[in-house]
């Protein structure tokens, strides 16, 4: 008779999570956003790219592979597309929602651009538009390997290989173990081990640890700890932005123009990164995207802070300036 148990029964526990919901459960699940946007751009079939000198340059992996043209444009002081120039039927708009605090001109931007491809990489929290092309890229926010969801405004699919990830969290699993500086240099092998792939739809592995995680709770923490630091700098803070509140922003930007503090923050172990270091190279040193990549730090505001550590942070700021 034939055997209908597939499944093993018995052996060694595997690692037990939690078994709660996805944030984007509707979502296409991919294994990054760099390879949503390749997603978009295939099924799209785009012919030109409006790229923003002000981003990340892995995003630029799809458009060498795929050999698309590509233009970039500046952003305004408000951290918005200048647009002196028009984008083609065939052609599309990246925009990214800096640090999650751009949801208001999202609007604006879908209504007057036919084809405009958001990058919520840094607005986890922030649904995405009906009818919109739209990235996520969960490492930003969480404690996962890799990850990526996309909302595309096509029926059409790609049909994908399953990525795996098991090889990529020794440096979320020895963090638990050795502490987070311990396992850095791991985090960059495992960053570096991300760069041209292909395009996978998301690992059991990953979609295991999204299931995981409390939204809720990582979402207010983000919006009391935003509120806090922007109450304590926002007089200090020579960004022109509006900040608004009651938004899970990725972080806290804090623009102090002509200060290098990022090293006197590093330094008291206040880790900061740079975004983007290829903005430096990309732009000249007089405009503004290379202002924001100089002189912006960018605050942690995230779930494993309190207001207590809010604090500490401003003080040591304070001090410094
Ligand atoms: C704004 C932004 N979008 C997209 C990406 C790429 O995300 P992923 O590593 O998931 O491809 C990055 C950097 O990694 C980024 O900073």
């Amino acid at each position: 008779m034939e055997s209908l148990a597939v499944r093993p029964i018995g052996g060694y526990f595997p690692l037990t999570l939690v078994q709660g919901k996805e944030y984007y459960p509707e979502l296409i699940r991919l294994n990054t956003s760099r390879n949503a946007l390749e997603y978009i751009l295939i099924l799209k079939g785009y012919t030109k790219v409006y790229f923003p000198y002000y981003t990340c340059e892995v995003l630029l992996e799809p458009l060498i592979r795929l050999n698309i043209p590509y233009q970039f444009y500046k952003i305004n002081p408000n951290l918005e597309p200048i647009l002196d120039f028009e984008v083609g039927p065939t052609e599309c708009l990246l925009y990214t929602n800096y640090f999650g605090l751009k949801d208001a001109v999202l609007k604006q931007l879908k209504a007057t651009i036919g084809n405009l491809i958001i990058d919520n990489a840094q607005a986890f929290f922030s649904r995405p538009l009906p009818y919109s092309d739209t990235f996520y890229s969960c490492r930003k926010f969480f404690g996962v390997p890799d990850g990526a969801y996309l909302q595309i405004n096509t029926d059409d699919r790609l049909i994908l290989e399953k990525d795996h990830s098991a090889d990529r969290v020794g440096h979320l699993t020895r963090s638990i173990d050795y502490g987070i500086e311990h396992s850095y240099a791991d985090f960059i092998t495992n960053e570096l081990c991300l760069k041209d792939n292909d395009i996978k739809s998301m690992s059991l592995l990953t979609q295991a640890l999204l299931r995981g995680i409390n939204y809720k709770e990582c979402r207010n923490k983000r919006i009391e700890n935003f509120k806090y630091l922007n109450d304590q700098l926002f007089l200090v803070n020579e960004l022109e932005l509006f900040l608004p509140e009651g938004v899970a922003a990725m972080m806290y930007p804090l623009l102090l123009l002509k200060r290098d503090i990022r090293s006197k923050l590093i330094a008291k172990k206040i880790f900061v990164p740079t975004y983007w270091p290829n903005v430096l190279k990309w732009t000249g040193y007089k405009t503004y995207e290379h202002q924001l990549a100089r002189y912006m730090v960018c605050l942690p505001v995230d779930h494993r802070y309190s207001l207590n550590d809010m604090e500490y942070i401003v003080n040591v700021i304070k001090k410094i300036i």
